[in-house]
């Protein structure tokens, strides 16, 4: 079993936008490369591609990739850097595309899925057209960056699998964060390390850093990404709040509350859970009991651990104003509200 630390975690309240301050004309010249790149000369392709980058997102992982490409580097940021922040959007969103396919979701981001407005088969395809136009970004890159992308993105599909196959299910704790580490940690994690790879000064230590750092703070993300889907609004986090209860995703909240409840012999979530919720008041009723229980909180207090053991991994850097960015960016995810 996982080890609850309860160590004081500070209060933080820098914006987004001030953080990446020092890499802000770099994730500006992302922005206009990201579709501009993806141009395929076909219009309905290009109309679905512009819909999708257009809805926002906070390019999260390429910030993390550069971050830590200009902390080690002082703070020259190598053109492959640029292409693998590109590359890595560009997965993202592939993944975001057909995970709403898998999910039948409606809503992202505050607008309709392209499935939800075009159809699955329209949604799949684009998800494919993004992913390959990243792979020849990757493939132009020379050095094992291919290969850890590679290796990134059977974590990524196997990561989803294991949610498939685990739904309506209160799995373990364990499996909850080996899920989120595939999911979502291992993709923050190729940007870094691949960073590191193609940086010629790196040795060992800064390559694990790197891989230590996003591996940590991936899974944070992700844990606070679930809180959120409970106690967000529908405006702060773009879909129905507890979607993913409803849709049968067991995330650490749910697994935090019914083990508080299993240990006072009381099993009712289980239950409710394990008949897939028959009906509102079934759901309702499962709702009501994890917002009863302290399962939002010992999940925020295990983020906020994974958040602590991410800002460690950077001892080994130097200080600079990039390496303050991704201490600020791991405290930010504690406290995002988005
Ligand atoms: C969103 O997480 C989904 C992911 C992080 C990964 C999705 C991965 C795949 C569909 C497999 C790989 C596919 C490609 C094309 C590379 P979430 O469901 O927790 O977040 P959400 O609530 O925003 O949907
Ligand atoms: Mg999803």
């Amino acid at each position: 079993m996982l080890n609850i630390l309860t160590e004081k975690f500070p209060k933080y309240s820098k914006k987004l936008d001030q953080i990446l301050k020092p890499v802000e004309k770099d994730l500006s010249l992302l922005e206009d490369n990201l579709t501009g790149n993806l141009y395929s000369g076909n219009s309905d392709l290009d109309k679905m591609v512009r819909y999708f980058f257009n809805s926002g997102g906070k390019r999260l992982r390429p910030a993390v990739s550069i971050l830590f490409s200009k902390a080690i580097n002082k703070g020259h940021l190598l053109p492959d850097n640029f292409e693998l922040a590109l590359a890595i959007e560009m997965i993202h969103t592939a993944s975001l595309i057909h995970d709403d396919v898998i999910d039948n979701s409606e809503t992202r981001r505050g607008v309709m899925t392209l499935n939800k407005k075009w159809g699955a088969k329209t949604a799949v395809i684009t998800g494919d057209y993004i992913l390959s136009r990243a792979l020849t970004r990757l493939i132009s890159i020379n050095t094992p960056v291919a290969e850890i992308f590679s290796k990134t993105l059977n974590e990524l599909c196997i990561g989803e699998i294991l949610q498939k196959n685990q739904n309506y299910k209160i799995i373990s704790l364990e499996d909850y964060i080996n899920k989120s580490e595939k999911k979502t940690a291992r993709l923050f994690m190729a940007g870094t390390e691949c960073a590191a790879v193609i940086t010629p000064q790196a040795n060992n230590l800064i390559i694990n850093a790197a891989r230590s750092y996003s591996l940590n703070f991936g899974i944070a993300f992700q844990i606070i990404d679930d809180i959120l889907n409970f106690n967000g609004t529908l405006q702060q986090i773009g879909k129905p709040v507890a979607s993913d209860l409803k849709n049968g995703i067991i995330t650490a909240p749910v697994i935090f509350a019914n083990r508080e409840y299993e240990e006072k012999g009381d099993f009712t979530l289980k239950n409710l859970i394990d008949r897939k919720f028959r009906n509102e008041k079934d759901f309702e009723r499962a709702l009501r009991i994890i917002f009863d229980s302290d399962g939002i909180n010992k999940a925020r207090i295990l983020a906020e651990n994974y958040i602590q053991k991410a800002i460690s991994s950077l001892d080994v850097i130097e200080n600079n104003s990039y390496k303050q960015a991704l201490i600020d960016l791991a405290y930010y995810t504690a406290e995002r509200k988005s």
